[in-house]
């Protein structure tokens, strides 16, 4: 079993390269099987959600070539099925998406039911709800979800949650359908963009992703031929951002988008950091102990749930007390429990934790429960007192590109160790 062990109490210092977005590159992957022909595919996350999406598509008929550690060419001229089984599907939650893209380009699909990370109840009604406005019967059995139709018909859609996923999949189903088709209260994250900007570049015609409608006017075919740079992600600088003012450290954060992160900014400003935003990249730096502050998890462009719990250790050392609600997932607190074990003073209840600062966390071995809270045990780790060990590194590994290596060049002792 691997493990890191983290030697803590180091400011981080100097630059950081941001990757391109998993959340995104998981749904523009599957997004290729809508093409007819090849595309290239560049700024790809080299995380193992992304390997194992190759891998599927692989399965399935695709020829995928790794041009570069982040680029690959894609051909999904050959697809020889539309089958996905169960031991496939459940290894990470964007699986979702292949049935969105297998029911555009077959009018059938079946998909085993998705897995991910154990973020308590993920229904997928939403994506159903969806799939039948545009004329597919949706059946779920035996742990298998099927959608089939004679053909899809553009349509009106009303998600009835602002959902990421549901968003992406209904767009996935309807690029090819015959007609107009709004999606109402759609969510309007950076990466449903991308998505969109990737299936347009291919010949697609999706307007208005980003806000709260979206209409995609179906066409014949997608051409390939096209280069795409997957977007930056979000995620992964908001959590060096917060790393940087928790260790009292001075970071660049290169290759970002800064008005993503407005969210993230403002609040490390409340606290009491200091940002300077420059388009492409910032530079978060700490002068003074951060303080006390409210967090409400929201769709963007409120503060992300996947930024929620790097932000619960920075405030478990933040002078006062802190209240988190947590209103996307229910059970995204599994890592307070972690954090208690450090010395954190965390009181949760249901969605909500309060957070007393305390002036320093000590090291324990600790266990990431799911991605993000992997993400926030090695921020807690490279601030706590001591040696910290972080086991169950899979869940960090699906979504963080060279994690303990960009992290190392920042100054933080981290190794990765077989035990
Ligand atoms: C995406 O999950 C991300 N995953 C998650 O990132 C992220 O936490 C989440 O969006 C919210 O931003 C991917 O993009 C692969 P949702 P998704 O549908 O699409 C409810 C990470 O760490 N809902 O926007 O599955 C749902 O229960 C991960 O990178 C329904 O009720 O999330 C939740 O409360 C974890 N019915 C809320 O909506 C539905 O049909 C938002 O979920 C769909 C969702």
């Amino acid at each position: 079993m691997e493990k890191l062990v983290i030697t803590g109490k180091t400011p981080l210092k100097g630059e950081v390269t941001i990757s391109g977005a998993k959340n995104a590159a998981v749904a523009i992957l599957p997004a290729t099987l809508l093409i007819n022909g090849k595309c290239r595919i560049e700024n790809l996350p080299n995380i193992s959600d992304v390997r194992s999406y190759c891998d599927i598509l692989k399965e399935i008929g695709a020829k995928i070539e790794w041009v570069s550690e982040n680029e690959i060419t894609i051909d999904t001229t050959k697809i020889d099925s539309n089958k996905i089984p169960i031991d496939t599907t459940r290894k990470f939650r964007a699986s979702y998406y292949l049935l969105g893209a297998l029911l555009g380009r077959c009018k059938s699909a079946q998909i085993g039911v998705p897995g991910g990370c154990n973020l308590g109840p993920r229904p997928i009604d939403q994506h159903i709800k969806s799939f039948e406005a545009l004329g597919a019967t949706v059946d779920v059995s035996n742990g298998n979800i099927t959608a089939k139709t004679k053909k899809l018909k553009g349509t009106s859609i009303y998600m009835d949650i602002v959902s990421v996923g549901a968003t992406i999949n209904a767009m996935l189903a309807a690029v090819l359908a015959d007609g107009i088709t709004t999606i109402d209260n759609a969510a309007k994250e950076p990466h449903i963009v991308d998505v969109a900007n990737f299936l347009n570049t291919m010949g697609a015609d999706i307007r208005g992703a980003g806000t709260d409608i979206i209409k995609v006017r179906g066409v014949k075919e997608l051409k390939g031929g096209s280069t795409y740079s997957v977007v930056p992600d979000q995620i992964e600088a908001g959590t060096f951002m917060i790393a940087a003012i928790a260790s009292k450290g001075d970071v660049i954060i290169k290759n970002c988008i800064t008005k993503h992160l407005e969210s993230i900014i403002a609040k490390i400003e409340e606290v009491g950091g200091n940002v300077d935003a420059n388009g492409d990249h910032l530079r978060v730096w700490y002068t003074k102990r951060t303080h006390k502050a409210n967090i409400k998890t929201l769709p963007y462009p409120g503060f992300p749930t996947d930024l929620q719990a790097q932000m619960g250790v920075l405030l478990s050392i933040s002078e006062g007390t802190s209240y988190i609600n947590e209103s996307i997932w229910e059970s995204r607190f599994q890592y307070t429990q972690e954090l208690i074990k450090m010395g954190a003073k965390i009181t949760v209840q249901g969605k909500s934790a309060v957070f007393e600062g305390i002036n320093e966390l000590v090291a324990a071995p600790v266990y990431a429960s799911d991605l993000r809270a992997g993400a926030a045990l090695i921020i807690a780790g490279i601030i706590a007192k001591g040696k910290t060990e972080i086991y169950n590194l899979n869940h960090i590994d699906r979504g963080y590109e060279n994690i303990e290596e960009k992290f190392r060049k920042l100054g933080a002792k981290i190794e990765r160790v077989e035990e």
